[in-house]
């Protein structure tokens, strides 16, 4: 039995014969590949995209979804996670998607279940089935060729999981990742180059990805708004000029504090694609856990 926990999970191979899946699935049609089975999600912190997208992605497998609402669920009642997890684990479900705001978490609760887990987003640790959207709405919008490609992670890559499992996954399939980000948000890791300001490195980027900041996971208070973080980090027409870079974001954007809304409106701009990416993604990611 297979868990995705992180995009270390997959090989290579693996993640190439998902894309050859997620690309059969863009026809949007629905099919019995899951007929009968049953997945959980459990959701402790909030999404629009992600909780939308797999229970989509199940209904057009023919899978049917159980989506525990965790705020009438027993842990107002005091039951611990791992509880509720051995709980729903004993109603023998056929996998259990979970977001919750403890990094690792996901990952310690595989050896309790018996069925896949999957994470969809671990605290400011790992959110791997974006990740590997991200990477397919590359790998198509350059038709396969990543190798050498340059991608600008910029904002709050410190906090963020998105930039978290981005930064291990696209170096895999060829590509230079570098971030962009204030000192306050710049990563500990020294493996990738760190820039303050992204005029010093567009003239060389392939793709930028903007990041939300994360301040539900900030303890101060960096910026006195985000207005002035956006005054130096949004990405509007001038910062892109006419240059051909594809734009990313994970959603939610904030409106003319992550990317303008002109830059929002603008053909270089694949942040819808993504959504629909995530929609097929994630049939290909549970047609291969779930369907043995
Ligand atoms: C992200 C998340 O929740 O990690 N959103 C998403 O899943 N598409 C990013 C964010 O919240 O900023």
């Amino acid at each position: 039995m297979q868990h995705l926990i992180r995009t270390a999970d997959f090989s290579k191979e693996e993640i190439l014969e998902l894309f050859n899946d997620a690309r059969e699935f863009l026809d949007m049609k629905t099919r019995d590949v899951l007929k009968g089975k049953i997945i959980v999600t459990l959701f402790f912190e909030n999404s629009t995209r992600t909780r939308s997208a797999f229970e989509i992605a199940a209904k057009r497998l023919g899978a049917e979804i159980v989506s525990l609402d965790v705020g009438t669920s027993s842990r107002s009642k005091g039951e611990t996670i791992f509880d509720t997890v051995a709980n729903i684990n004993a109603m023998k479900p056929d996998a259990i998607i979970m977001r919750h705001s403890d990094c690792g978490l996901p990952g310690t609760l595989v050896n309790h279940v018996d069925c896949p887990i999957i994470n969809a987003g671990d605290g400011k640790h790992a959110h791997p089935t974006q990740a590997l959207l991200d990477l397919f709405t590359i790998v198509e919008h350059f038709d396969g060729q990543t190798d050498g490609k340059k991608v600008a992670i910029v904002g709050d890559v410190r906090t963020s999981r998105v930039a978290g499992s981005n930064r291990k996954l696209l170096p895999r399939f060829g590509m230079e990742v570098c971030f962009v980000a204030p000192e306050c948000f710049q990563h500990e890791s020294s493996d990738h180059k760190q820039h303050n300001n992204i005029s010093e490195i567009i003239d060389e980027v392939d793709v930028v990805m903007s990041l939300r900041t994360q301040l539900e996971r900030h303890n101060e208070i960096y910026f006195q708004s985000l207005n002035d973080y956006a005054k130096d980090y949004c990405i509007t027409k001038d910062t892109f000029g006419d240059r051909n870079i594809l734009l990313l974001h994970p959603g939610p954007v904030n409106r003319n504090v992550d990317i303008s809304d002109e830059m929002l409106v603008d053909p270089r701009n694949k942040v819808l694609e993504q959504v629909t990416n995530g929609v097929v993604v994630r049939m290909a990611i549970l047609k291969k856990l779930i369907k043995q």
